[in-house]
């Protein structure tokens, strides 16, 4: 039983016309104590709804959302003991910063020697004491979120709700913020639950990442479980940068072998045979389309015992600095590699690309899951 759990949660919006449209699809989910929950997904998705939902800012259509055992559907928000973050930092601009982070409190009628300890407490934790006379605008956008977040720690509610707390800051501020919202995390072991789009943010500070699609949750998983074993081709594309490769294709079957043929009407297509593994897996799709997914730094250029074979032109060459990113083309499929900086391989020229047999992903092409 988690601290937080979802079940069956469905949110339908009614538009002012006749439409009805059904933005979180019956979704369950179970957050632990002290989890760092991450809900990813691509804008429209159903994040900010099911965090508000959890919030108590949207009503719930069907199915229930308890927190520490207590169903709370029908809870007002102030009573769920939850504190939200949001992207716009919501403070109040005529109130010094050590107000911003009482006033919750003030209204919840602590005793002023209590407020006084809880700001100046979570002012040390961010790095905020010399600021508490200034005003929002005498801060920037780094500052004014970590002011936010203070006025959540205040609170110390059982769980934390953030909705891309860090959308408005600039990339290097969103990195530095980061990694403190995760030592908060672990300083305070607190519960949180994080809604963000970007892959890098979940990857990077997620207990566990759950990927959200269409009102429907794709998976569930530990990020680096979720980036070696994706269960369908939406969560495969979407963990991952430069994002998995795909090749569509059909399994072939000669004799005892099989085979994967890409599909290649342009040029000639490349076949792969498959290894004991891959044969495990594929054995039932003879004759049927396949997606076969590799990811960028799982092909190299030089020959491998293992590998498979295709050859390819080279379209793009991007110098990343550390690495080097190539962009191929087999007549059909664009596909991208990592590879070292030092290497010297030239638009338009053609290449011998090898793949590792050992982690490659077949998916099925009807139903975009994981062939297992
Ligand atoms: N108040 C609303 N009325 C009607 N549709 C809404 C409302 N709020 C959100 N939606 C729709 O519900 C879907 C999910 O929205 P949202 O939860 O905000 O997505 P995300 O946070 O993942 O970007 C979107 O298609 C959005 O347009
Ligand atoms: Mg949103």
């Amino acid at each position: 039983m988690g601290l937080v759990n979802l079940n069956n949660l469905v949110k339908e919006y009614q538009d002012s016309g006749r439409a009805k449209f059904t933005a979180v699809k019956g979704i369950n989910l179970e957050i632990e104590q002290g989890e760092f929950m991450i809900l990813v997904g691509p804008s429209g998705c159903g994040k900010s709804t099911t965090l508000r939902m959890i919030a108590g800012l949207e009503n719930v259509t069907s199915g229930t959302i308890e927190i520490d055992g207590r169903v709370v559907n029908s809870v007002a928000p102030k009573d769920r003991d939850i504190a939200m973050v949001f992207q716009n930092y919501a403070l109040y601009p005529h109130m010094s910063v050590f107000d911003n982070m009482a006033f919750g409190l003030k209204l919840q009628k602590f005793p002023r020697g209590e407020i006084r300890n809880r700001v100046h407490e979570a002012a040390e934790i961010l790095g905020l004491e010399s600021m508490l006379e200034r005003k929002p605008k005498q801060m920037s956008g780094g500052q004014r979120q970590r002011v936010a977040l203070g006025r959540a720690i205040v609170r110390k509610p059982k769980v934390f709700l953030f909705d891309e707390p860090l959308s408005n800051l600039d990339a290097k501020m969103r990195v530095q913020m980061r990694t403190e919202i995760s030592r908060l995390h672990s300083r305070l072991q607190a519960t949180m639950i994080y809604v963000t789009h970007d892959q890098v943010e979940a990857m990077t500070m997620g207990d566990r990442i759950c990927v959200m699609k269409e009102g429907e949750i794709m998976q569930v998983d530990d990020p680096i479980s979720l980036y070696q074993h994706p269960n369908n081709i939406f969560t495969a594309g979407f963990i991952g940068s430069p994002p998995m490769n795909f090749f569509s294709g059909k399994i072939e079957k000669e004799g005892n072998r099989f085979s994967f043929v890409e599909e290649n009407m342009s040029a000639a297509p490349f076949r792969l045979s498959l290894d004991d593994r891959l044969t495990a897996l594929a054995r039932n799709f003879s004759g049927r389309k396949i997606m076969m997914g590799v990811r960028p730094e799982d092909i190299g250029l030089r020959r491998q015992a293992s590998g498979c074979e295709v050859d390819a032109e080279v379209m793009v060459v991007e110098p990343m600095g550390s690495e080097t990113y190539l962009y191929f083309n087999t007549g059909r499929h664009d596909f991208i590699g990592r590879f070292p900086s030092e290497n010297h391989h030239r638009i338009g020229e053609r290449a011998r690309v090898v793949m590792d047999i050992d982690k490659i992903h077949l998916f099925d092409a009807d139903t975009m899951k994981k062939v297992s």
